[in-house]
């Protein structure tokens, strides 16, 4: 399972040696959570984080994930894609052609995913599935970081995983996030989800990144 740290709960008076420290420590997959105020309460960054970042991500060879907690997200594909993200995911709940919108994305050079609020059957994606090349289970309401998982998400994922290998799609990336830590990160894994977003476990003054790989990375090694 690929661990994928949410910036986020990063100290951004010091991102770039947060982030190097992430790659250093062996992460190859940085989630770049873009809130607008509208589809989310809060308001986070824009495409100027991720050019900022893309050097470093290119030095580690580390794969750029926007996504984008905004309305109208269709308005900022082109942007979000020169900026350095090779996955660009929108939400399902804001994106009325969703087909279109994927379509899109891919047509700019980079991978679509869609992401599904906690309370989106898992219906929304059915027709979509082929052209996912990410599907994006929320496990929290989206807006902020630091909140609890919901564990009937976890039920959700594992349907999403028989859909996606009965469709012969397991080259679809299966992400959650939301809530996930050393305590839950096990069962997600067990689901089948193949990406873990990590933000306030991740990034936190508690510990270093490298001692957050370390604890995630034990848990996952734990017997089951
Ligand atoms: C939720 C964001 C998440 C979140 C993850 O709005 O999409 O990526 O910041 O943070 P934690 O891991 O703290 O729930
Ligand atoms: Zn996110």
């Amino acid at each position: 399972m690929l661990i994928a740290p949410s910036i986020l709960t990063a100290d951004f008076t010091r991102l770039g040696a947060e982030v190097e420290a992430a790659f250093e420590a062996g992460i190859r997959w940085l989630h770049l959570d873009v809130m607008d105020g509208r589809f989310v309460p809060n308001i986070s960054f824009g495409p100027l984080v991720v050019r900022a970042l893309r050097p470093l991500a290119e030095r580690f060879g580390a794969v750029l994930d926007a996504h984008l907690m905004m309305v109208e997200p269709e308005r900022y594909l082109e942007e979000f894609v020169a900026a350095g993200c090779q996955y660009v995911t929108v939400h399902v709940e804001v994106s009325p052609h969703l087909h279109r919108t994927l379509q899109a994305i891919r047509a700019l050079g980079a991978r679509p995913g869609a992401a599904l609020n906690p309370a989106t059957p898992l219906s929304a994606l059915e027709e979509i599935l082929p052209e996912l090349d990410l599907a994006l289970v929320m496990s929290v309401n989206p807006g902020f970081g630091g909140q609890t998982f919901i564990p009937s998400c976890l039920d959700k994922v594992a349907r999403l995983r028989r859909l996606l290998d009965a469709r012969g799609l397991d080259r679809v990336a299966l992400q959650v996030d939301g809530g996930v830590n050393p305590a839950t990160i096990g069962s997600l894994r067990d689901a089948g989800a193949t990406v873990a977003v990590v933000g306030s476990a991740f990034f936190t003054p508690q510990r270093s990144p490298a001692a957050s790989v370390a604890a995630l990375q034990a848990a996952l090694s734990a017997p089951r």
